[in-house]
């Protein structure tokens, strides 16, 4: 077993699962970062944490083209099933279910969740997703919580973590709740893509290496990190 992980630039990453193409938020047209185009990505699964337009991104035309599976929260569900997305599996805060391939349990995320048109797109969500060998924290938009070290507890392999700021935790903040999670490995997210959300990925990780017992992974858009 062995899972690969590409950045494709903003909080989207493509999973290679024992060979299977897994993609989560997969914002890639309008993404000034996309590290890929939507038309030449495959998936079997897609994760999608909430409704804004950075996240939901190209995931009607990969699904339709692809049949992969999309994993969202109920209101997301049902406006895909109007959008002609027929293969979903809609969960909620604190649910898991195994999707064969991965075990995947919904999380709290203190954010909001809006369609781009203003439809009302359920919470935002994170996910604890449980391959046969690693178990990974995607944490979606989200504040800092406490809570965090509830997730910790589950035993995190590796970490997504935004360090944007502005429209998430920043990178002092991602800091506290890499405590709080303990995971062997964290790799940045919802940065870099627009002037609001611009940090400096080295100096984070400095920080990270310094004040955490994680190992960061900061990868350019396009790179990918194997994980054993
Ligand atoms: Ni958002
Ligand atoms: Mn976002």
């Amino acid at each position: 077993m062995s899972t690969k992980i590409t950045w494709l630039g903003h909080s989207a990453f493509a999973l290679e699962i024992d060979g299977h193409p897994v993609l989560i938020d997969p914002f890639l047209t309008g993404n000034p970062l996309a590290a890929a185009n939507p038309k030449h990505l495959d998936a079997e699964i897609i994760f999608l944490s909430h409704a804004h337009g950075d996240h939901l991104g190209d995931t009607v035309d990969i699904a339709q083209r692809t049949g992969a599976k999309v994993v969202t929260n109920w209101e997301i569900q049902a406006w895909l099933n109007n959008q002609g997305v027929g293969n979903t599996h809609a969960q909620n805060t604190g649910g898991g279910f195994d999707h064969g391939l991965v075990h995947c349990r919904f999380t709290v995320a203190h954010h909001s969740s809006s369609f781009p048109d203003g439809t009302y797109g359920g919470n935002p969500q994170g996910f604890v997703i449980t391959t046969q060998n690693a178990r990974i924290y995607y944490a979606g938009d989200t504040d800092l919580f406490s809570d965090m070290q509830l997730i910790g507890d589950l035993g995190i392999d590796l970490a997504f973590l935004p360090i944007g700021d502005n429209f998430t935790m920043g990178p002092a903040d991602s800091l506290r709740a890499i405590q709080f999670i303990r995971p062997r490995f964290v790799i940045p997210m919802h940065y870099k893509t627009f002037p609001v959300i611009d940090q400096d990925a080295g100096t984070w990780a400095n920080h990270v290496s310094n004040e955490t017992g994680a190992t960061p992974i900061v990868l350019d858009p396009g790179a990918s990190y194997d994980l054993n």
